[in-house]
């Protein structure tokens, strides 16, 4: 589980790396930062959580279709969408250090680990204090400590609002005036703050043919809004209705660490829900209520997810809210949902001269539709996984374990078929389950080494169940299947462990509690 430690960041990557789920870019040049490759487990669990989100998303949702467009898009798209103009950081240069900064992120940090840590201190002193009797809303609304430390938080969120508007050099004097020192030198002598576009670019055709610069994606969303028109025509699509992808999107992050937290190449998974003006608040609610349920029915832990409402709200949105998730470094962004108005379609007819508006047969009216969007990090999902299932146990008997308790559904394996010794026929029983079993569930084999290190290999790439064919097996046809979580060990017979597995690990299970 989460213990809110650096360490324990550390320890995730080192395991993922150890067990074929993520490696460095390019490791054997000594990497490539802020860019990862998964490997043999970790493209599985990376395709089951495409998977379940796919299902629940497109597949189970008759109003809901799916779209996969292409990274490189006409270069006006990023004029239109206000990428060119708008879709920047405010970086600050440290002189002494030569270390760049986000100047946005540094005065958020500044009021989370100040003057926010300050008012939890208060309210859990005075729980202590009143006990049963406590009644955290009117201490909050009351307490004059609080309410000093609140008043600069909303002072410095005004201002932190308007540098981000384009007063840039406020922001500098603001981190001169709260005394934000470089974390690495102790250094307070700042550049001014200046603003940095994070598309990458490129450039398209060659030289000769008159090249012309074009941009990686730095979301996919886009791709959705110039298909508008095109999947509710063919579609025969009627407001309200969604499209989704899946897809890799850009960014030339300004600090790029926190291993697949905050990568310059990822991937995500949106939806943008087209609605009638006027609906947009209701549907935003809805979808806040739908995916927060995906989330929690993966059973990751309730308490490590909670919404965090947008003050600064993107040039776009009317309303937005990040899901956030406790993830070793505390909790942090995992997906956004956004009300983007109409901003995204007007701004594609303004450039491209053509109407993308939907005509409402019941009303008899044209209109340019309003869009909820879902957006959620591919790899921040597998590293919420991640860190949920990352467990370090103590068994009964005092030895120790490490296991990855990833949902059944997610695993990247479901089954290990192990023969318990590589003779006696063993192996051969065992592969004739294992060829029946692959039929349903991918498995591994594994006949090397002493049975309990065969588990704890298992363990460590989260596979939910292993089977295990011993002599017994040989004589009635059974098999016994260990549980990966409680240890359990029941006998069934072999023509019993399909059912029993798919009861356990199945996707559609999952896609049940939805
Ligand atoms: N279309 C809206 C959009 O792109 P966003 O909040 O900028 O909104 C959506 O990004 C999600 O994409 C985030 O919640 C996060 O999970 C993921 N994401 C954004 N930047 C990322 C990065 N540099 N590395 C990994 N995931 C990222």
């Amino acid at each position: 589980m989460a213990q809110n430690d650096d360490n324990l960041l550390k320890k995730i990557a080192g395991h993922a790396k150890e067990y074929g789920f993520v490696f460095q870019s390019s490791e054997i040049y000594d990497g490539l930062s802020a860019a990862y490759d998964y490997g043999q487990n970790g493209v599985e669990l990376k395709n089951n959580i495409k998977e379940y989100w796919w299902k629940a998303m497109v597949q189970m949702n008759e109003h809901i279709v799916g779209l996969d467009a292409s990274i490189f898009m006409h270069p006006t798209t990023w004029k239109a969408s206000g990428h060119v103009d708008a879709f920047n950081d405010p970086m600050i240069d440290n002189k002494d250090s030569k270390k760049r900064y986000r100047a946005d992120v540094m005065i958020e940090d500044y009021i989370a680990n100040k003057l926010q840590k300050k008012i939890d201190k208060e309210v859990t002193k005075a729980e202590k204090r009143f006990g049963e009797a406590f009644d955290k809303e009117q201490f909050l609304a009351t307490n004059p400590n609080v309410l000093r430390s609140q008043t600069k938080i909303d002072e410095i969120n005004d201002r932190l609002k308007k540098g981000m508007e384009g007063d840039l050099a406020d922001l500098k004097a603001l981190i001169e005036e709260l005394g934000i020192a470089d974390p690495v030198s102790g250094s307070k002598n700042w550049t001014d703050v200046r603003q940095f576009n994070l598309m990458f670019s490129t450039e398209l055709g060659s030289l000769a043919e008159g090249a012309n610069k074009i941009y990686l994606r730095p979301e996919t969303a886009q791709g959705i809004f110039v298909n508008f028109l095109n999947v509710q025509k063919t579609g025969r699509m009627k407001i309200p209705f969604g499209i989704a992808q899946i897809g890799k999107a850009f960014r030339n992050e300004i600090i790029a660490r926190q291993f697949i937290f905050r990568m310059r190449e990822f991937e995500q998974m949106e939806m943008q829900f087209f609605v009638k003006p006027g609906e947009q608040k209701e549907w935003f609610e809805n979808w806040k209520e739908k995916r927060i349920n995906w989330h929690k029915a993966l059973g990751l832990g309730e308490a490590n997810y909670r919404f965090h409402d947008h003050l600064n709200l993107a040039h776009y949105a009317d309303a937005a809210t990040d899901v956030e998730f406790n993830f070793p470094m505390g909790f942090k962004e995992l997906e956004g949902i956004h009300s983007r108005t109409d901003f995204d379609l007007k701004a594609h007819e303004e450039h491209s001269g053509k109407k993308l508006q939907f005509f409402d047969t019941a009303d008899n009216e044209s209109y340019v539709p309003y869009v909820i969007e879902t957006s959620i990090g591919l790899d921040r999902m597998f590293l919420a996984v991640l860190t949920a299932a990352y467990t370090e146990e103590t068994l009964e008997d005092g030895s120790e374990r490490l296991v990855m308790k990833i949902p059944a559904a997610l695993a990247p394996y479901k089954v290990a078929v192990l023969p318990l010794l590589k003779k006696d026929g063993l192996p051969e029983k065992a592969r004739e389950i294992l060829l029946e079993l692959q039929l349903d569930f991918n498995c591994q084999y594994d006949e090397k080494d002493a049975i309990g290190r065969r588990y704890r290999r298992q363990d460590a790439i989260g596979t939910p169940f292993c089977v295990t064919v011993d002599h017994q097996s040989l004589e009635d046809n059974t098999v016994t299947i260990r549980d990966r979580d409680d240890l359990s060990q029941i006998r069934v017979s072999v023509d019993e462990v399909r059912g029993k597995l798919a009861e356990r690990t199945s996707m559609q299970e999952l896609l049940r509690k939805l």
